[in-house]
């Protein structure tokens, strides 16, 4: 007989206590911390913390140059500020990311236009990008999805056809690799974010890489309000020359980024041992898919995704009520698991209103305005639309939790899939917290 679920009284497989914490907090972690404040420089474009993790990112992940900001969002705007995107202009990026990919480009006066995804990987799918392009493209910014390499050569290629910039974002992919390359260095600068679920953390901030000395000096301006500094004395003189920003980090995060950077390796490579001893359990499992590793790359598993198939399950239920009826099923079994995105970027309110700046409608009417018409109409993007009915995140897999954590996590899918009717009775039941949102920290 099939043992009971949690969701109907039975004993969960996992507790929230079995999860250990993310980021680690060591002693490096500790020595750096305090290295900054027995020095009393807490901030500074040059401060020491921040110059020496520039310089260690650049070494880590073989680029020329590199300048941390306050975030990853600040990276990727002052990466389309640097390589020239301005109003009206068109940048094109993945319909399955983070906001962020999308309103950078908003935030530069620019119009984002998506391209929908491989079904494998969940990134951009290069097949369908060179139908968005236009004569208004500027820019291109293939996504680095849950730390799977998106397929750079053919983007990389198309954007060198039509002399467009290719900005990776790899806020969720650091360490990853792309036929021996980390991700970040293959186009014309690379952007990531240190928020506190990255594989690496600072709290918060972000970091721009490049091999150009032009994109290099545009960014130190754009970081720092266009403000020019004097040759000779290295000071600020007050006086901008462009428009720039305040995009600077700080010495506490930056600290904090420099210890966990000497665990990247190591953290990767326990989160990249469970993902596959994970999957080799789910792929057991029928109507469970466990995430894939495109071949001559590096996945870095920032999030395990799973999809669930009713049909290969052997049930006749529409997906979306499947998926969230499993997810159910799991979070109460112990599991932290639960959507991230719940639709295609394009989807979202902002691109269905195209309100723009306040309800001005801007930055689309500079186009609209010449009677080019812009479309975010859902449909127009099949795949990420699937995959968003049918996805959950599997969260914990990181160092410090082990292989025998993955085992129960495994076990869990094992006890609702061997006991599917009565997971799948619970369907309409009220979501549970966490089933369909962020489940570490506050979003
Ligand atoms: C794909 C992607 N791009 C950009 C960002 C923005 O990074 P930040 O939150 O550091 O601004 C994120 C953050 O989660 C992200 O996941």
């Amino acid at each position: 007989m099939a043992e009971k679920l949690a969701i109907d009284g039975g004993k969960p497989v996992l507790t929230r206590k079995d999860f250990k914490n993310w980021p680690i907090i060591g002693s490096d972690e500790r020595r750096l911390v305090n290295e900054v404040l027995d020095r009393g420089i807490v901030a500074g474009g040059t401060a020491p913390q921040v110059m020496a993790l520039e310089k260690e990112w650049a070494a880590y992940t073989g680029a020329k140059y590199c300048l941390t900001t306050c975030s990853g969002t600040a990276a990727l705007h002052m990466a389309l500020a640097a390589v020239g995107v301005g109003p009206g202009d068109e940048v094109i990026t993945s319909a399955f990311t983070f906001l962020a990919s999308a309103s950078c480009a908003i935030h530069q006066n620019a119009i984002p236009v998506f391209v929908d995804i491989d079904p494998k990987t969940f990134c951009m799918d290069p097949a369908r990008l060179e139908a968005a392009i236009t004569p208004r493209t500027k820019a291109i910014i293939p996504v680095h999805i849950q730390g799977c390499p998106a397929d750079l050569d053919p983007i990389l290629a198309i954007a060198r056809r039509h002399s467009l910039a290719m900005i990776e974002d790899a806020c969720q992919a650091h360490g990853a690799v792309y036929k021996g390359k980390k991700v970040g260095t293959l186009g014309d600068i690379g952007t990531f974010s240190l928020n506190n679920f990255k594989n690496l953390c600072g709290g918060e901030g972000g970091l721009f890489i490049t091999d150009s000395e032009g994109y290099l000096e545009k960014g130190v301006l754009i970081r720092c309000f266009g403000d020019e500094v004097d040759e000779k004395s290295k000071r600020r003189v007050y006086n901008a020359s462009i428009l720039g920003y305040m995009y600077r980090n700080q010495e506490l995060p930056a600290a904090l980024t420099r210890a966990q950077l000497l665990h990247l390796d190591e953290y990767n490579r326990v989160r990249i041992d469970n993902a596959n001893a994970l999957t080799r359990e789910l792929a057991k499992i029928a109507g469970v898919i466990p995430p894939f590793c495109p071949p001559e790359c590096t996945h870095v598993y920032f999030m395990y995704n799973v999809r669930f198939d009713p049909k290969k399950a052997g049930v006749s239920c529409e997906p979306r009520r499947f998926r969230i009826a499993v997810e159910k099923a799991l979070y109460t079994e112990g599991m932290l698991i639960g959507q991230w995105q719940t639709m295609p970027v394009p989807a979202q309110d902002l691109f269905q209103s195209k309100l723009g700046y306040g309800g001005t409608g801007y930055p689309w009417t500079i186009n609209e305005a010449k009677g080019i018409h812009y479309n975010y109409d859902p449909r127009q993007f099949p795949v990420a639309q699937e995959l968003c009915d049918t996805y959950t995140i599997v969260h914990g897999i990181h160092a410090p939790n082990g292989r025998e954590h993955v085992e129960r996590m495994a076990a869990a899918f094992r006890k609702v899939f061997s006991n599917l009717d009565a997971a799948l009775k619970h369907a309409d039941d009220p979501i549970y917290p966490g089933a369909d949102g962020a489940l570490y920290g506050a979003g």
